[in-house]
């Protein structure tokens, strides 16, 4: 154990060390409006108002809990930029869990901010769909506009049109091929490319933006999204990378001192903060939606959250689906804000360089329960309880870890297990072929009463006998949680090398004797499949 406190104090360490000098300006920053690029006036996409569809908005924050503030954050932050531009409540449809407002952590109750200067973005957020009604079903379902699949919730819907806009923003924790929810199950890459795909054939939408954050976000759309729907996606970092939690306690900037969380996450809040306009000491033009382009936006936001100054962090934003769509102008999603329409110029010496450090959206928890730690009085309970909690997300950590490792060497043996369990397709190819299997790794308990699932192969049914139980890897090993998303690929892969779910359930069976009873292995809450 100690081992792991150590590796996390070093991490911590680290994130604390040597911040970069530099202020940044509490004020949006406002220059002459940019010029289109000479390709949009080559090939300008006009607008004119209303005239051209509706715009509509769905936003999801797909966490919950004190420690992950930022993604609610961000979400509400997107609200207020899209209100704003003159989006209409009734088209901007929200999902968050709405525990952070007024979680007892919270500092200042009923404020939430995404910066540290920030407003209070949590004005006025419709709550459309909360708590347990932020799940997959009615995800899709919203997106769909099939009213009659929601359960619970507003009941609001995109009743979208074949000339209105879309644009759809997720931020949270993810893993390759999946987006974490607060509820279970989890998001699955095939589920939702399947959805896009159904309400491009329903006509439902002229053109749709996805904006993605999350770890290995470029993984729900490589090799997924095919060209020819209308649809331009970026993502926070490519299919194999983290995404970076920013404006967290030792950043500079950082969160006011009584925040013991980040305020927001480094790719979200670049494109929110596309009117800022300052990073890494470079001086952007001034940005006004209505002739800025989603690929001039690309192009920023791939820019700062890079963080080419520094190579301890920063992910690769990337593009996918139909990149010329880059060409549109982001007033057509976002709307426009009047204000935004007049930039006067300002002085130089009111452009100062906005730097940050960043930290690995995966131990933003640990960050949380590291501060809360460090800053509770000697002796006090809470201090006694962030220490458990911090050991608890530690020890599931080591746990998840070590148990994957062992069910690939049992797979596969003690050499090649590794090799297979790191496997990283090529570009450009999907993570795995068989999502039926992926997702029945993952968690599938199967007794022989019930019929057979379609997609055990015949080779292993001979060997089922009437006592045998069939539990793959979160039955037998605990719950991934969030942490655990990591694993995805290894479990892809397992997949993708031919192993069937009774293999599977033997090794993890194996590998984990029982369930961990700490907190965050607990299967009560469901599974991630
Ligand atoms: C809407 O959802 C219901 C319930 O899941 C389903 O039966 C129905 O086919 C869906 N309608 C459309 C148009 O997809």
């Amino acid at each position: 154990m100690a081992r792991f406190v150590a590796g996390v104090a070093l991490v911590v360490l680290l994130v604390l060390r040597s911040l970069a000098a530099g202020k940044v300006s509490d004020e949006f920053i406002r220059l002459p409006s940019d010029r289109p690029s000479l390709l949009d006036r080559a090939f300008p996409r006009t607008f004119d108002g209303d005239s051209d569809g509706k715009k509509w908005a769905v936003l999801i924050a797909g966490s919950s809990g004190y420690w992950n503030y930022r993604h609610q954050a961000d979400v509400c932050h997107a609200y207020q930029v899209l209100k704003k531009g003159g989006l209409k409540d009734e088209n901007i449809i929200v999902f968050m869990y709405d525990d952070i407002a007024y979680n007892e952590e919270n500092p200042r109750p009923g404020i939430i901010i995404n910066s540290p200067h920030g407003d209070n973005v949590y004005t006025g957020v419709p709550k459309d769909y909360t708590g347990n009604d932020v799940n997959v079903n009615n995800f899709l379902a919203v997106i769909l506009g099939n009213k009659t699949a929601l359960t619970g919730g507003s009941g609001k819907v995109v009743d979208s049109g074949p000339n209105d806009h879309i644009f759809i923003f997720y931020s949270d924790h993810g893993g390759p091929g999946v987006l974490g929810m607060p509820t279970y199950p989890n998001l699955y890459a095939n589920d939702l490319i399947e959805t896009l795909k159904k309400k491009h054939a329903a006509g439902a939408y002229k053109s749709l933006v996805f904006y993605l954050e999350a770890c290995e976000s470029g993984s729900i759309f490589e090799g997924l999204l095919p060209k020819g729907l209308n649809i331009y996606a970026t993502t926070a970092s490519n299919a194999v990378e983290n995404s970076w939690g920013t404006y967290c306690p030792g950043d500079y900037p950082s969160p006011p001192p009584e925040y013991q969380t980040c305020l927001g996450d480094l790719y979200s809040v670049a494109w929110m903060e596309d009117r800022l306009l300052i990073f890494d000491h470079v001086y952007s033009e001034g940005h006004n939606l209505k002739t800025e382009t989603l690929k001039q936006q690309y192009e920023l936001v791939k820019r700062r959250t890079a963080n080419a100054d520094s190579s301890n962090y920063g992910s690769h934003v990337m593009q996918f689906g139909d990149k010329d769509l880059g060409r549109d102008m982001l007033y057509l999603y976002m709307g426009t804000n009047p204000a935004n329409e007049k930039y006067t110029r300002v002085d130089d010496n009111s452009l100062r360089p906005l730097s940050s450090r960043a930290i690995n959206q995966r131990d933003a928890d640990l960050v949380h329960f590291w501060e809360k730690y460090r800053k509770a009085p000697e002796g006090s309970t809470r201090k006694v309880e962030a220490q458990k909690q911090f050991l608890e997300a530690m020890s599931h950590r080591a746990h998840l870890d070590d148990s994957m490792k062992l069910v690939g060497k049992l797979l596969f043996g003690i050499e090649k297990g590794p090799k297979v369990l790191e496997t990283v397709r090529p570009a450009g190819q999907p993570l795995v072929d068989d999502w039926k299997c992926l997702k029945s790794l993952v968690n599938f308990r199967f007794r022989l009463k019930s019929s057979l699932p379609q997609f055990i192969p015949r080779s292993g049914l001979s060997s089922f006998g009437s006592s045998v139980q069939v539990r793959a890897f979160e039955e037998q090993c605990g719950s991934l949680s969030q942490y655990g998303l990591k694993h995805m690929r290894s479990i892809a892969n397992i997949c993708n090398a031919g192993i069937t779910v009774k293999q599977m359930s033997e090794a993890s069976a194996q590998a984990c004797p029982t369930v961990p009873s700490g907190p965050w292995s607990s299967l009560h809450g469901g599974f991630s499949a």
